[in-house]
């Protein structure tokens, strides 16, 4: 990244977690065991996880005792994950460069990342890392903004944000290409308990705040420090429960 990253730049947007991986790795959401369930094979031996990042997902793919790899092109990021899960074969690369061999893995899963990536080259290197029958799955979490304050919360950091998806980069199946069937889709809503003071990082932990220049950052803080101050679901509550809809799709490898 620039030393001056841009927020408008999809580039610097990707390369901006290794900037605020230890503040990642203690407020962004886990993911719920009935989604990765759904999404991996019962027969799964093998697992990659893409863009693993400091291994929000990969935990769950530890305690089902699967072999697994963790890819991120972020090495920050992965000395968080490699630090929590000293077991997982953690690799520096990219999605479009996947350094595994062909048909090696029974599944490939993307969480909350398929939308920083060239996905079209990095669905050809999904299709040539799975072995024929394998899974290809993409997930994200969305916060419901059925309840009102997260609404709000919604508003405030996606404010003047230029690369702000409209509505939710899960609302379109992720294109994956000739080499795989149709993919399914589910939703599974569930929640996150969080220190209120934490709201502040988790959106202190998103590419747009890490990118934006210094004082725009804090204004934007400010106005997350106003919400939780003043609005009366979180005012003088030391705890919330963030609620999220986590949506998956799953593929089948030809
Ligand atoms: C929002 S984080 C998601 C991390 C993790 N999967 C999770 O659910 O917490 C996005 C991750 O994608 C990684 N990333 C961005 N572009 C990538 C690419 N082209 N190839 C591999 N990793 C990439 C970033 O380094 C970051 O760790």
């Amino acid at each position: 990244m620039p030393p001056t990253p841009d927020p408008t730049s999809h580039a610097d947007r990707a390369a901006s977690f290794s900037t605020g991986a230890d503040v990642y790795a203690r407020v962004r959401p886990g993911y719920p065991d009935d989604a990765v369930d759904w999404l991996l094979p019962r027969d799964s031996a093998r697992v990659l996880d893409l863009a693993a990042g400091t291994g929000l997902l990969t935990r769950s793919l530890v305690r089902r005792e699967l072999e697994v790899v963790a890819v991120d092109a972020s090495a920050p990021m992965l000395d968080r994950l490699r630090a929590a899960l000293p077991s997982v074969d953690a690799r520096l690369g990219t999605a479009e460069e996947i350094p595994l061999p062909d048909a090696s893995v029974d599944a490939v899963v993307v969480a909350q990342a398929w939308h920083w990536f060239d996905t079209a080259r990095a669905a050809a290197e999904i299709a040539r890392v799975l072995r024929p029958g394998g899974r290809a799955c993409v997930l994200w979490n969305d916060r419901d903004e059925r309840v009102e304050w997260v609404a709000r919360l919604g508003e405030i950091m996606h404010r003047g944000d230029p690369l702000a998806p409209d509505g939710s980069h899960s609302v379109h199946a992720p294109a994956l290409g000739p080499a795989f069937d149709a993919s399914d889709r589910s939703t599974f809503p569930w929640h996150q308990r969080l220190a209120t003071r934490d709201l502040r990082n988790l959106v202190a932990s998103r590419s747009y705040a890490l990118t934006l220049p210094d004082a725009e950052r804090a204004e934007l803080l400010q106005r997350v420090d106003d919400l939780t101050t003043t609005h009366p679901d979180l005012s003088g509550t030391e705890q919330v429960v963030l609620p999220y809809v986590t949506t998956a799709y799953r593929a089948r490898r030809r």
